[in-house]
């Protein structure tokens, strides 16, 4: 009886310290935030060029999803802030980053810069589309998920203590990547082995997704 109340009054302390902390989650998730603000116009909400600015400009951004892949983080940082632009070689149309893209460098930090190409990288290589609103799924994972996922969806929640299994680490993209989307939203709906809850009836179809959608983007 006395270790029941013990544990419990363990567990209450520490799911009251991951409250006060708060959680940060994943580049690539403030870097989708960035993209949709100062990129989506031209270069379009999935980076395949076909933003409505790009249209009505007459340019036609390269398809990013394709084009950052033969692209190092260093280049990447260059063509998006503007500086040392011009030294980038290696384009296959004329070696040159076309004047249409403005230049970042005095709107965002390094922070942000590496939160787009974390963005870009994930646009460039998940095999998996975003099904729901992500920004939905982070409020919806912190409050029901990271119990037990971790505050950075790494499987290190505070009840990981109390189960003898860890969950799969949500940030690594070779684990995720190979679960498609209907494989997680049937683990979330109808709960997998003994300690992953269901969630039918307790989350929406489109909140369920959303999660997803956050899993996502934490593996990049
Ligand atoms: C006003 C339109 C416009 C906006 C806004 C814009 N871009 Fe561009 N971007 C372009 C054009 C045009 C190119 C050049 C395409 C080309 O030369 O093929 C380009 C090129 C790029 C490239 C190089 C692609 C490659 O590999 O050659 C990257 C990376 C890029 N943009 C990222 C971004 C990011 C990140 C943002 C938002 C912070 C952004 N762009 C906002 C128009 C824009
Ligand atoms: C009580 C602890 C607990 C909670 C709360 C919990 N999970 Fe899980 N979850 C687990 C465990 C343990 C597994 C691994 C199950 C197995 O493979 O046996 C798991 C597995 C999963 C899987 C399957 C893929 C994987 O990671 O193994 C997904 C997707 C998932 N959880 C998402 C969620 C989401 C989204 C939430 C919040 C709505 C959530 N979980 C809440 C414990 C939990």
């Amino acid at each position: 009886m006395r270790a029941y109340f013990l544990a419990g009054v363990i567990l209450i302390s520490l799911v009251g310290a991951t409250q006060i902390a708060s959680a940060n989650s994943s580049l690539a998730y403030e870097g989708r935030r960035l993209f949709v603000s100062y990129c989506q116009l031209c270069h379009g909400p999935d980076g395949r060029g076909d933003g409505p600015l790009a249209k009505s400009m007459k340019i036609t951004p390269i398809d990013l999803t394709k084009s950052i892949r033969a692209r190092s983080d260093t280049i990447l940082k260059k063509i998006i802030s503007g500086r040392g632009r011009q030294t980038i070689t290696g384009r296959d149309r004329h070696n040159l980053i076309s004047d249409a893209m403005p230049e970042w460098k005095d709107v965002f930090s390094d922070t942000q810069i590496d939160a787009l190409i974390s963005y870009l990288r994930f646009l460039g290589s998940s095999k998996h589309k975003l099904l729901g609103d992500p920004e939905i799924g982070r409020q919806l994972y912190r409050q029901y998920c990271q119990v037990c996922h971790g505050e950075e969806g790494e499987g290190d929640g505070i009840m990981t203590t109390l189960m003898e299994i860890e969950p799969m680490d949500h940030t690594n993209p070779n684990e995720t990547n190979s679960l498609s989307n209907d494989i997680l939203i049937k683990s979330i709906i109808e709960g997998r082995g003994r300690y992953m809850p269901a969630w039918e009836g307790i989350l929406t179809q489109s909140e369920v997704e959303a999660l997803v959608s956050y899993i996502r983007l934490l593996s990049h």
